[in-house]
């Protein structure tokens, strides 16, 4: 299964987002674009990355009705990302019409994940607000089987929960895992980290990195540092 190194571009303009992508010359990283772009920027700004030879994930977690979420799809099928997700607490029904939806005419499609639990949902609020008595574990872990049942590729799951996820589900599932900081990088505001290297020990597929490469003084050596600790080899 392919692994790779995500950078998250949370940047609050297009243009940022532009001059940041111009510092990488002689490699073209896979990026996330979450909400805040893209309801700002609109579809353009999928089109003018993708046209700069990058692979997206678009980070927009759907949760809605089965049939709208299918025609949702549809249309970020036909702008070409390369990654999407929605909400697993949407249902096994909602994530198959996802995947109908998201599917091309010749049966290509984007990878497809879900969001299990967000990490900042805790036991104590997914029991207070959502009336879930589970252990948040074993919430993440069949969440994460529903989207396999529904024929998704993989979850978003921190990196401590990545090797459960695995245990249910198998390795061919892949696992998507934020929350990633050099060892001797700023920790921010993320509270369950792990380094790249861990992050490959344990089976993440995808890490999704942002501040310890966007922040960095130097963003392309950063990311070459992740890609070298994350897959052992030098890019
Ligand atoms: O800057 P940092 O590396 O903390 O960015 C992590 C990225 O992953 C951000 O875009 C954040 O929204 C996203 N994310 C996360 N934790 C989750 C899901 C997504 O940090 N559970």
């Amino acid at each position: 299964m392919a692994k790779d190194v995500i950078i998250a571009c949370d940047f609050s303009s297009k243009e940022d987002v532009y001059s940041f992508l111009d510092k990488f010359t002689d490699v073209k990283p896979f990026v996330k674009i979450g909400m805040e772009m893209f309801y700002a920027e609109g579809p353009e700004i999928v089109r003018e990355i993708k046209k700069r030879g990058h692979k997206i994930f678009l980070d927009l977690k759907l949760c809605d009705i089965p049939n709208t979420v299918k025609k949702a799809m549809s249309v970020l099928s036909s702008l070409d990302v390369d990654m999407c997700n929605v909400h697993a607490s949407g249902t096994i029904a909602m994530m198959e019409a996802a995947v109908e939806g998201l599917t091309r005419p010749d049966g290509t499609r984007p990878l497809l994940i879900a969001v299990t639990q967000l990490t900042s949902t805790s036991e104590e609020r997914m029991r207070n607000d959502l009336l879930i008595d589970k252990p948040l574990n074993e919430v993440v872990v069949h969440y994460a089987a529903n989207a396999q049942k529904a024929g998704l590729d993989g979850v978003v799951c921190s990196p401590l929960e990545a090797s459960l996820v695995k245990e249910k589900c198998g390795n061919d599932f892949m696992t998507v895992t934020p929350g990633i900081r050099f060892a001797d990088g700023d920790v921010g505001d993320q509270v369950r980290i792990t380094t790249p290297e861990k992050a490959r020990e344990i089976g993440s597929d995808y890490i999704v990195v942002g501040r310890p490469i966007t922040a960095s003084d130097d963003p392309v050596f950063s990311y070459k540092r992740c890609v070298k600790e994350f897959l052992g080899k030098e890019i």
